[in-house]
């Protein structure tokens, strides 16, 4: 019996390719708002009209909505870069093999570093770039977007909390987070973000978080991100499928694999916060508040910035890969989560 195309189209839309889920991208905003300069955050809250205790809380999952959206399909590869290694054997990233000649979260967070800064944005603009940065540098920390195999992982069927129909993309990005909250509110948010900033400052990240960020360079953000997804992507062969993906189809991931993970997971949450703010106070001090000063003159360096579209951050185009093929194949039918029925 053949099934029709239109119709594994559809059920192709039924899975989640998400980032991280609302609660993650949200509890992300939240503790990078606290790492935020002052003069950062009055910044950030003029750029995207919003002065409320929430600016990037509530456009933290703003490109995952835009993703599914007609007009912005285009976005779609944004969200991840496919690292075609080989876990658990094998993990590692290669910007020129796995970034794809259309893009990937690596050359959109450069990209949009670019963007946020330059003068020559309409305000329009400005807050695209700065919503996308937010979302971005949640997304590379979930380890599944740093990953090719089984189009990071939305292909691997598995049981959590007695859902036989989840995927192990959306458990990851979704409903692991959900299952140690409690909820996907933005004040579940809050308070598991004012959890992980108490582990920073004083807790059990105290030691680790200058790890997280050391030789963060706005100058090159393509080394810098790639740095970030692979960093990310280690915890695939090491946390997130040590034992290969048929060892996590056996049975319940929970309690046993949901106990092993969890914790890699509130530390990626955390990274991707603390990460976001020192990016955005670097990106700040050293390009947007210059540039303010000298706003209207110096038309000659002016014409000497670079070029608006990133083309420059894009690896050399290279023929389309079999997992590239198959990512394809979901391509802006984004972004219905692996659930369809309780049970
Ligand atoms: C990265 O991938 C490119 C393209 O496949 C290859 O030429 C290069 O050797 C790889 N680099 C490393 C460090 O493996
Ligand atoms: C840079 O951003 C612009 C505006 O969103 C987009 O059209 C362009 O494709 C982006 N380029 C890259 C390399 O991501
Ligand atoms: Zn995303």
């Amino acid at each position: 019996m053949s099934i029709p195309k239109s119709l594994l189209l559809t059920l192709a839309a039924l899975r989640g390719v998400h980032g991280w889920g609302v609660l993650g991208h949200a509890t992300v905003a939240y503790v990078a708002q606290h790492y935020l300069d002052a003069d950062v955050a009055s910044w950030a809250q003029g750029v995207l009209g919003d002065t409320s205790t929430s600016y990037f809380a509530n456009i933290a999952s703003w490109a995952d909505d835009y993703r599914s959206t007609t007009a912005g399909k285009w976005s779609a590869p944004m969200h991840f870069i496919d690292a075609e290694d080989n876990p658990p054997t094998t993990c590692d990233v290669n910007y020129s093999r796995d970034c794809g000649s259309t893009g990937c979260s690596v050359s959109a967070i450069a990209n949009y570093t670019q963007r946020v800064s330059d003068a020559r944005l309409s305000a329009a603009n400005t807050a695209e770039a700065l919503k996308f940065l937010v979302h971005f540098l949640g997304d590379i920390t979930q380890p599944l977007h740093d990953e090719a195999y089984e189009v990071g992982g939305n292909d691997i069927k598995v049981t959590f909390d007695g859902y036989s129909g989840d995927n192990l993309h959306a458990d990851w990005d979704t409903y692991m987070p959900e299952k140690l909250i409690g909820g996907s509110t933005l004040s579940d948010a809050q308070t598991w973000a004012n959890t992980l900033i108490s582990d920073i400052t004083s807790g059990s990240y105290k030691s680790q978080a200058a790890s997280w960020i050391a030789g963060d360079n706005i100058n090159d953000a393509v080394t810098t991100a790639t740095r970030w997804a692979s960093d990310a992507n280690v915890f695939v062969c090491s946390v997130v499928m040590p034992n290969g993906a048929a060892a996590l189809q056996t049975g319940d991931l929970y309690p046993t694999y949901y106990n092993s993970v969890i914790g890699t997971i509130e530390l990626q949450i955390a990274k991707g916060g603390y990460r976001l703010a020192n990016w955005l106070n670097m990106v700040y001090s050293a390009n947007i508040a210059k540039k303010a000063k000298r706003d209207g003159r110096d038309m000659q360096a002016r014409e000497a910035e670079p070029d608006l579209m990133g083309e420059d951050f894009l690896p050399a185009p290279r023929p389309l890969s079999k997992a590239q093929l198959a990512r394809a194949a979901m391509d802006g039918s984004c972004c219905g989560l692996g659930r369809e029925h309780k049970h």
